[in-house]
């Protein structure tokens, strides 16, 4: 299948007209959000739903979020809209918020991965309001990515993914969060956060008094299962493996030291994903020992990285990429998934990432990264 790419340059939205009218007659169109891009289909139409599974390489049980432009549609998704419900739709939408309700008969199965319940959301991205508005359907969007891989967060990553799978990949550039939204469970008592996400349940709480964690989400030993069916696949994984090490400042930056000088001994290409304000640790002034300083030193922007494509060379052996400032947590969610998948294109064969605190939007940065570490955290102790 020919992929039509479609760059959409704001305020300009008249190109939209033609995937629109697409995703309406059934066909896949990749689009941005304002988390991650979305690969779109008409969500009342089992056949179309059905193609977005075969796309993705996704499993069939792994329910989909359904997109909407305009809140009034939810009344035909979903059997009730309590007040909680009601409270956190004006707080938070459009944005990165999705909530798990009971759904309606004109919900297909195939959409909800055969569960009785919908997960619904309002984006907040002009370019994808008016492409569902002008689509005149609902439309069910999981990441735009192969299952099992980073979540995209720029067009070309979803290119890299889909192209020849889909009809259309929609250019809107970068997505502002760079995580996915928060799944939040609203058919119990408590509302309950599957997945973390943009709205933290800090932000929650203040809104509905109260929220909790589904306790799949601070299970050390993974025993329990998640309510989120596609929290319980390997995710956000990329080819290299993913080492997350976590305790004081200075022991992470001596652990992670010392294991690549190891790998740089051995000729195992790593990167160490760094806050900004640590880049400076890991040049040999401090260690003593990285014979390739200038190169691990001189890759420290994400831009310059890109000029590395000759890591097999010993000079670049290794790169030290910030994620962003260890103040700024919403710019290293922002970047993360761009970085695991900056590392799978120089080859990078260990990858390790400095830990940030789970508070705020580092709640979802760090349910990440762990993700793609398979569970493997080094706790240090301190
Ligand atoms: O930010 C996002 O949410 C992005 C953009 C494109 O909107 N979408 C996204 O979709 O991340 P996806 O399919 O990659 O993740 C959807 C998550 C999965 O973990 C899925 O299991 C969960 O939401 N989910 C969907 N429907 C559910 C339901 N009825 N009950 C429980 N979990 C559900
Ligand atoms: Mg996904």
């Amino acid at each position: 299948m020919e992929t039509k790419y479609i760059k959409i340059e704001w305020p300009d939205l008249t190109l939209l007209a033609e995937p629109a009218e697409a995703l309406r007659n059934g066909r896949l169109v990749a689009f941005p959000t304002e988390t991650v891009y979305g690969l779109g289909a008409n969500a009342l139409d089992s056949t179309a739903v059905q193609s977005i599974y075969i796309a993705k390489g996704r499993p069939s049980d792994n329910p989909l979020i359904v997109h909407i432009a305009d809140p009034a549609i939810l009344d035909t998704l979903v059997t009730e809209i309590r007040p909680a419900v009601r409270k956190l739709m004006s707080a938070f939408w459009p944005g990165p918020l999705t909530m798990v309700l009971e759904k309606t008969a004109c919900v297909p199965m195939v959409t909800t991965g055969g569960l009785d319940t919908v997960a619904v959301r309002m984006p907040d991205n002009p370019i994808a309001l008016e492409l569902i508005k002008k689509s005149g359907v609902p439309v069910a969007a999981p990441s735009a990515n192969r299952s099992g891989k980073p979540s995209p967060t720029l067009a070309e990553h979803v290119t890299e993914d889909m192209n020849g799978r889909i009809a259309y990949i929609i250019d809107g550039g970068p997505c502002r969060v760079g995580v996915e939204s928060t799944v939040l469970d609203m058919t119990g008592e408590i509302p309950t956060i599957l997945r973390p996400g943009g709205i933290t349940p800090e932000m929650i709480e203040q809104v509905v008094g109260c929220v909790q964690l589904d306790r799949s989400l601070t299970d050390k030993h993974n025993v329990v299962k998640p309510k989120a069916p596609g929290m319980k696949y390997t995710h956000y994984a990329p080819k290299g493996e993913v080492i997350v090490v976590s305790g004081q400042e200075k022991d992470v930056v001596q652990w992670i030291c010392e294991h690549a000088l190891q790998d740089q001994k051995m000729g195992i290409r790593f990167a160490i994903v760094t806050a900004t304000e640590h880049i400076q640790r890991y040049s040999s002034d401090k260690t003593g020992n990285f014979d390739n300083l200038d190169s691990i030193h001189n890759m420290n922007t994400i831009g310059k990285i890109n000029k590395m494509d000759s890591i097999n060379s010993i000079d670049s052996i290794g790169a030290v990429i910030p994620y962003g400032s260890i103040h700024q947590p919403e710019e290293i969610a922002s970047n993360i998934f761009k970085i695991l998948r900056e590392c799978d294109r120089m080859g990078v064969e260990k990858i390790y990432v400095e830990a940030i605190a789970k508070e705020g939007i580092g709640l979802a940065v760090m349910n990440r990264v762990e993700k793609a570490a398979g569970g493997k955290v080094i706790q240090l102790n301190t």
